[in-house]
């Protein structure tokens, strides 16, 4: 098999371009400190019982857009309720945009994030396709920065955790007939994570979904957008009912090609070491990690090949050991062995492979500081 090199991408390109200093950023989302922060004790429980996205810490960043005006309001203030009008456009017609982003604690005790302007681009790129506004990429990290700061305390300490970032967008406009949105808020809420998947490193198992699509071409599918995501709710249910962790989607046409997961992309090791991928279509999410394992693999001479892939070759593959290992990755999902891919008319098992375990290993060592950072992906928040 032939690797073809690897052209950057736009968003990789906006991502790398120089941003500022956390201190240089800092104090454009003045803080209004939360009066009522959580008791002691609900902080060391929540600290204690790392899981995924359902506690949140003291304050969140915010600013709103409006037409006539453009970005304004940028505070960071207690964290609560949305105070939202039933008529508010996204409750009706999902106008909405999200991220995710993670803040790492190091052994020094500071934090960083991962490749901020990666997420400041596609904040933008995924905005521009649902007809939200821009952000300027130096205001989508100081609200990173001015938050964090806020709720450093939250920010846990061990391997495999962090603090998960949730920067969002959406349409506040008062209005129900059908059009761009002249008011929009943006926020960032964070919640102390541990792993997506409490299987973490052991495997988990793929259901491969016929009769539902999450996306199409011309769609919304290369979007961090929620509507996205809510259409894998559906066959993501059926397949827990089934006893499968995640769904994988094929293309709309053909049902033939892997696309992605409910929320992660996909990677198969081929026995002879080289690495494949779906390609960006335009219907799958441009992922952070996806962006940043075809990188280091390709710079450790690693055959890395973006390209259609059918399932039948996967399965196929599995079956003859010419597929040694099938991985998700996402900023949540980090890296995570497949072990297990079933569908309708086959189910096929793995191992956890090398390559799988030590592209985990060498990403988090650069986002935990355990190793250093030749790409200057890390960026100093606190
Ligand atoms: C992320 O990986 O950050 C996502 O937004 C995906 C979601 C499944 C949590």
């Amino acid at each position: 098999m032939t690797a073809r090199a690897h052209v950057p991408t736009e968003l990789e390109r906006l991502g790398d371009l120089p941003l500022a200093d956390a201190d240089a950023l800092a104090g454009r989302f003045p803080l209004t400190r939360n009066e009522n922060p959580a008791p002691e004790a609900e902080y060391q429980r929540i600290m204690g019982e790392l899981a995924f996205g359902r506690e949140f810490t003291d304050h969140m960043a915010h600013m709103r857009w409006t037409r006539e005006g453009g970005w304004s309001q940028r505070e960071v203030v207690a964290f609560g309720p949305l105070s939202l009008t039933p008529g508010a456009a996204v409750l009706h017609y999902s106008q909405s945009v999200f991220e995710g982003i993670k803040a790492y604690r190091h052994a020094d005790g500071s934090v960083w994030t991962f490749r901020p302007g990666y997420n400041a681009a596609r904040i933008n790129h995924s905005a521009r396709r649902m007809a939200l506004p821009q952000i300027d990429p130096e205001d989508f990290v100081a609200s990173l920065v001015d938050y964090v700061r806020a709720d450093e305390k939250w920010v846990p300490g061990g391997d495999g955790t962090s603090l998960y970032l949730r920067p969002f967008m959406f349409a506040s406009e008062e209005f129900v007939g059908v059009h761009p949105a002249g008011v929009v808020d943006y926020y960032v809420i964070g919640s102390p994570s541990g792993r997506y998947f409490s299987a973490g490193l052991t495997g988990v198992s793929i259901w491969v979904v016929k009769g539902h699509h999450r996306a199409g071409p011309g769609g919304t599918g290369s979007a961090k957008t929620g509507g996205n995501y809510a259409a894998s709710l559906l066959p993501q249910a059926q397949a827990a009912d089934r006893g499968f962790s995640q769904v994988c989607f094929l293309d709309s046409y053909e049902e033939k090609y892997l696309e992605e997961l409910g929320g992660m992309n996909v990677f198969l090791v081929m026995a002879d070491g080289t690495v494949r991928t779906p390609e960006l279509s335009g219907v799958i999410l441009e992922g952070g990690t996806r962006s940043a394992i075809l990188r280091m693999l390709a710079d450790r001479g690693r055959g890395v090949v973006e390209e259609p892939i059918a399932l039948d070759e996967v399965v196929w593959g599995i079956r003859s050991g010419e597929v040694a290992e099938v991985f998700a990755c996402g900023t949540a999902a980090v890296v995570t062995p497949i072990t297990r891919l079933a569908g309708d008319d086959f189910d096929v098992e793995l191992e956890v492979g090398a390559t799988t375990t030590q592209i985990y290993e060498e990403l988090t060592d650069i986002q935990m500081g355990r190793a250093a950072d030749p790409y200057g992906w890390t960026y100093r928040l606190v």
